[in-house]
């Protein structure tokens, strides 16, 4: 007799349940979602201390979960085979955890480096959030992983207090010195709305981003350019900027107002360093511009400046890669109103906002540019602003 193998569920909830019955036999106790995220504008200025317009994507990584007796935790994930089991002493040791497994083993040391008792936990990992692709799928498990510990341990830590552990995880377990936008944006993001987040104060406004009824899309091409050398590039950009604003006395580049750019672009050493300084003083300009426009209900009129921070990030910051400039100029061509890499550079995706009834046809002209380029094919999709961590059933 011959059996048919039963294929593996395709909803990512389903899937994560399937991997904890399989890994670990009977049932979660629950099951714990958060989502990736893109950046509509802001680029490089949180960690700049001054402000982001990020949301959540309809994308999930889910983590079923249940408590153990011990104070020990087994992870697995889609990504591997086989578990990977960490108990205090790997978990209070930065970097002892290494790969995926280390963003939940971040999160367990970020708890319990505030002070918090976290339950031992068995968890299955099943993501839709592509990895590499500069959507935030490591922020996606922190967010989840969290919600999940909190839940089961009944830890006493409101969601607003999230963004910064699941940060924490990331700069000192993984040692990924990033700002706070991310983490944000996948925990305290809302359905049909972008998060206008100033990363000073973490206060948080949900800006109505109402595509559909403007009649617009989101297209989000996938550069599919392999990150090259970003994460020293990265951690080099947010060195100038501090040295930056120590030679301008000011805490951070935030506190560079647009109307005195000039005199404080005077101020500064050499040519490279302005130029980071223009970026992020003018990136600031652009988000505040952005949100008064979705306010004013203008949701057609923010492409001119999702393009000029495209401009900003290419000429002035330098962290775009043909592949993204190759999908930008295409899309624009194309009929966009407005296109722009997003998140932290040489490579991820680009955005482009379209007529909706146009989104097919400027993702083909995309395509039909990679392809002269001798690019690899570039993936498109669009997408809608979704809700950020939750429980789920
Ligand atoms: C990455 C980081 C964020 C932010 C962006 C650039 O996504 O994780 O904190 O700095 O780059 O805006």
């Amino acid at each position: 007799m011959t059996t048919t193998p039963t294929a593996p569920p395709t909803d990512v909830a389903d899937r994560a349940t399937a991997g904890f019955r399989h890994r670990y036999g009977g049932e979660p106790a629950g099951r714990w979602a958060a989502p990736g995220r893109v950046n509509l504008i802001g680029e490089h200025t949180d960690y700049n201390e001054g402000f982001v317009l990020p949301f959540a994507l309809p994308l999930r990584t889910v983590v079923a979960a249940a408590p153990r007796d011990d104070e020990r935790w087994t992870v697995w994930s889609e990504l591997d085979a086989d578990p990977v089991e960490f108990g205090p002493a790997e978990a209070d040791r930065p970097g002892r955890v290494t790969g995926w497994a280390a963003y939940v083993a971040g999160v367990v040391w970020a708890l319990r480096a505030a002070g918090h008792r976290v339950p031992g936990a068995r968890l299955a990992v099943a993501s839709d959030v592509p990895v590499g692709s500069g959507l935030s799928s490591s922020a996606a498990v922190e967010a989840a992983v969290l919600a999940a510990l909190v839940e089961l341990g009944r830890l006493d830590l409101p969601t607003d207090r999230w963004p910064r552990l699941a940060q924490r995880a990331e700069n000192d377990y993984v040692g990924a010195p990033t700002g706070i936008m991310d983490q944000s944006a996948v925990i305290r993001g809302r359905a049909g709305h972008a998060l206008f987040l100033d990363c000073r104060t973490e206060d948080v406004q949900q800006i109505p981003f109402d595509l559909q009824a403007a009649g617009l899309a989101m297209l989000v091409v996938d550069s599919r350019a392999p990150h090259r050398h970003a994460d020293g590039e990265y951690a080099a950009r947010r060195k100038s900027c501090e040295q930056a604003a120590e030679a301008l006395g000011v805490p951070a580049l935030r506190d560079v107002d647009v109307a005195d750019l000039d005199a404080a672009l005077a101020k500064l050493p050499d040519d490279e360093t302005r130029r980071r300084v223009r970026h992020v003083v003018t990136e600031d300009r652009r988000v505040l511009d952005t949100v008064a426009l979705l306010r004013a209900g203008r949701v057609g009129d923010i492409g001119p400046l999702l393009t000029a921070s495209h401009a900003s990030m290419r000429d002035d910051f330098e962290i775009t890669v043909p592949e993204v400039d190759t999908a930008v100029d295409a899309a624009l061509a194309a009929g966009a109103y407005g296109a722009r890499m997003t998140g932290g550079g040489f490579g991820g995706c680009v955005l482009a906002l379209v007529d909706a009834d146009r989104a097919q046809a400027v993702a083909d002209a995309v395509t039909a540019a990679y392809a002269e380029r001798g690019f690899a094919a570039p993936g498109t999709r669009t997408v809608l602003p979704a809700g950020g961590a939750a429980r789920l059933d």
